[in-house]
């Protein structure tokens, strides 16, 4: 059987480095990976942590993208790969316009289409935007539906998805993430080495880990948000740490109201070793990620959500996770709350498994060779 993995982003890769891993150890099966390279530098950093060398690699990505011109690109770049390597099965993860993009394109050459993380849904196609629409439209190209939890199975029989289609599996993500964790804590040259390498933290300050780069948040919802950070580093006991991603959008809003703040360090992106160690010692984590969001409640950690929707409700019924949008107010006053009243920060950190075991690749790569036999 012969596999065609397509990734294009930092987090598609995360989620899909421990099946293409595994994929290229199971016998009977030709596994090939291909990157789109809708994102260079921080796709190539996951690339190499996981010490996965793509077969086919299309380095599409472009500064400031747009996304008509990324879709076209992927689809025109992807056909020769296609019809070359005729695969049984094209692999995509998630929602980004690699996944829809590379969808198409297989759907185009009639190969089938498997779909890692299918069935997310806000039900609000404006957000997150555009990845609401690319999820769904990807959902309309695929075969087979590897729905991360119960809820998103749900979500696609509401649509009319056949149910033999579908394999509730967890999400990959978990799998990275304790795959990960593991390595960290079996090697103690390595966990020296984090320490010191972010031996600029103040242990004596409590730590906000931030992640934020959603394209409906580009409108003043970064600067709102950036706002209560100032305002929570400015309350002393509390430091704020981060990474800003490297879209344009983002770097020139962060550039504009957070550097040189006392308080906040803003640092490159993380490779996924580093950002792992950084969400076991954050006592708090503010994102708009959706990855983020899946893993902290693993970890026992906080978040608080910047956006209005969420495709991921476990979370949030769990306790561990609140959406708070992008309001200053209402950001610095829920940070707040879990900073000061030991009461509710331990009702938000107790450690929560609603994403998965673990086991999510076995229980995909046993469907694909399934669906083979059949
Ligand atoms: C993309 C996805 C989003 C996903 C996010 C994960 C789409 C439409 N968006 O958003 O769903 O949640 O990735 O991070 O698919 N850039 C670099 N180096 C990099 C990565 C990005 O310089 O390694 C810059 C480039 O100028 C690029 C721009 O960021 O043009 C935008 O990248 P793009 O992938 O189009 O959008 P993201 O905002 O990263
Ligand atoms: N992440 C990382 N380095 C960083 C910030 C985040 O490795 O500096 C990881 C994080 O653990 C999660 C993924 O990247 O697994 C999330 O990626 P991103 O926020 O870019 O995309 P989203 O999840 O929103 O699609």
């Amino acid at each position: 059987m012969k596999i065609l993995t397509v990734m294009g982003t930092r987090p598609e890769a995360i989620k899909l480095a421990p099946l293409a891993k595994r994929l290229s150890e199971t016998p009977g099966i030709d596994s090939r990976v291909c990157v789109t390279a809708q994102h260079r530098q921080m796709l190539d950093q996951v690339l190499a942590i996981f010490g996965l060398v793509p077969d086919h690699d299309l380095d599409l990505m472009r500064h400031d993208q747009g996304l008509p011109w990324l879709t076209g690109a992927v689809l025109a770049a992807l056909d020769p790969v296609l019809a070359d390597h005729a695969p049984d099965w094209v692999v995509v993860q998630g929602d980004t316009t690699t996944t829809f993009a590379a969808a198409l394109a297989a759907f185009y050459r009639h190969v089938p289409v498997a779909h890692v993380e299918a069935g997310l849904r806000t039900g609000n196609v404006r957000s997150p935007w555009p990845e609401e629409m690319n999820r769904r439209l990807a959902s309309g190209l695929a075969s087979l539906h590897f729905a991360p939890t119960e809820g998103a199975r749900d979500n696609l029989l509401r649509e009319n998805v056949d149910g033999s289609r579908i394999v509730v599996t967890g999400n990959t993500v978990i799998d990275a993430l304790l795959a990960v964790r593991d390595r960290i804590a079996a090697d103690h040259g390595l966990r020296a080495e984090l320490s010191a390498e972010f031996g600029f933290l103040d242990p004596n300050r409590r730590l906000v880990l931030v992640t934020g780069h959603r394209r409906e948040n580009f409108d003043g919802g970064l600067e709102r948000v950036f706002g209560a950070l100032l305002r929570l580093a400015g309350r002393g006991d509390v430091e704020v740490l981060y990474p800003v991603h490297l879209n344009p959008n983002v770097q020139a809003a962060a550039n504009r109201v957070l550097t040189g703040r006392s308080g906040v360090h803003l640092i490159a992106p993380v490779d996924y070793l580093r950002f792992v160690h950084l969400m076991g010692r954050a006592d708090l984590i503010v994102t708009d990620s959706g990855g983020v969001q899946e893993e902290a409640p693993s970890l026992g950690k906080p978040v608080l959500v910047t956006r209005d929707t969420t495709e991921r409700p476990e979370a949030i019924e769990a306790g561990t996770a609140r959406l708070v949008g992008t309001d200053e107010d209402d950001l610095v006053r829920q940070a707040g709350e879990l900073l000061d009243d030991p009461d509710a920060y331990a009702r938000m950190s107790r450690a929560v498994n609603p994403y998965g075991d673990g086991r999510a690749v076995e229980r995909i790569i046993e469907r694909l060779v399934r669906a083979q036999l059949h």
